[in-house]
């Protein structure tokens, strides 16, 4: 693993087009309702990827309030500054999770969709969340756990082996399940677990299915461990399997809203 976020212009496209389909918006608008920001707050977008995510929020805190939307990939910054131009409240830099360009206790909110679980240092990570947010300011964070997948294939065997090899691809696959005592360690107050589950049951696009077929295929042209001609014949696999209208993927990923408590 390492290099699996490191996006060029074209790659950075296609993610983006993940991040429009209606599972994605759907998963930001419930992130947004456990963030619940308010007019007027600062917040921090980590990882913010192609920029809906501090767009959105941008629109939920208005003129008054500031988002800073940070991601260490300039070709998804680009995106994030195309689409955020219309909004002064947001404002975008390159930057680290694990170096967050902010000031101590400067945040009222922060949020890290899907940025943790690729990160070396999960914890240092966490550990810098805690140091920008505000005594009493919170952050949802929220991450995947792999085993959660549940994806029909009419070669089960085939699929467990290209599941198997993509665990590979970034350092965390299960760290859904394992955020709460990291966070917790860091000095963080774990308010609330909560369960994003996106199921499909056509392989199309605009699906979360589909597009994470292509990007496992992406990833085996490029990685060993699974190979072009295996991935393609798992893809294969699919496409036939969804032509008889038997697709079935089902997939968690768990939303932790945290507080940062205030010192008596
Ligand atoms: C899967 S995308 C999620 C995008 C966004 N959070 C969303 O849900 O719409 C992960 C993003 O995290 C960024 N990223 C990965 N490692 C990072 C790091 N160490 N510091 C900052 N950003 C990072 C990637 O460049 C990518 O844009």
């Amino acid at each position: 693993m390492g290099d699996t976020l490191d996006y060029d212009e074209a790659e950075a496209r296609q993610e983006e087009a993940i991040y429009r389909t209606p599972a994605a918006a759907a998963r930001r608008e419930r992130v947004r309702t456990l963030l619940a920001p308010e007019p007027g707050d600062t917040v921090l977008s980590i990882g913010c990827g192609p920029g809906f995510e501090p767009a959105e929020i941008g629109w939920a805190v208005g003129n008054e309030g500031h988002v800073h939307g940070i991601d260490r990939s300039e070709p998804m910054l680009e995106l994030a500054r195309e689409r955020c131009a219309p909004l002064p409240q947001v404002t975008l830099s390159q930057g680290d999770a694990d170096a967050l360009p902010a000031a101590d206790e400067s945040v009222d909110r922060a949020v890290a969709v899907q940025v943790f679980e690729y990160l070396e240092t999960v914890a240092s990570a966490v550990s810098e969340l805690n140091r920008v947010l505000q005594p009493g300011g919170s952050a949802v964070i929220c991450d995947v756990d792999f085993s959660s997948l549940v994806w029909r294939s009419p070669n089960p065997e085939r699929m467990a082996r290209v599941l198997d090899a993509f665990d590979d691809h970034c350092p965390h696959p299960r760290l859904g399940s394992r955020l709460a005592p990291i966070l917790r360690e860091a000095g963080l107050a774990v308010d609330q677990v909560e369960p994003n589950t996106i199921v499909n049951n056509r392989l199309e696009a605009g699906t979360f299915a589909y597009h994470l077929m292509q990007f496992i295929e992406d990833y085996a042209a490029d990685h060993g461990a699974i190979g072009r001609t295996a991935a393609r014949a798992w893809a294969d696999d699919l496409r036939e399997q969804d032509a008889r209208g038997e697709t079935f993927f089902s997939f968690t990923q768990f939303c932790y809203l945290v507080h940062k408590p205030k010192t008596a």
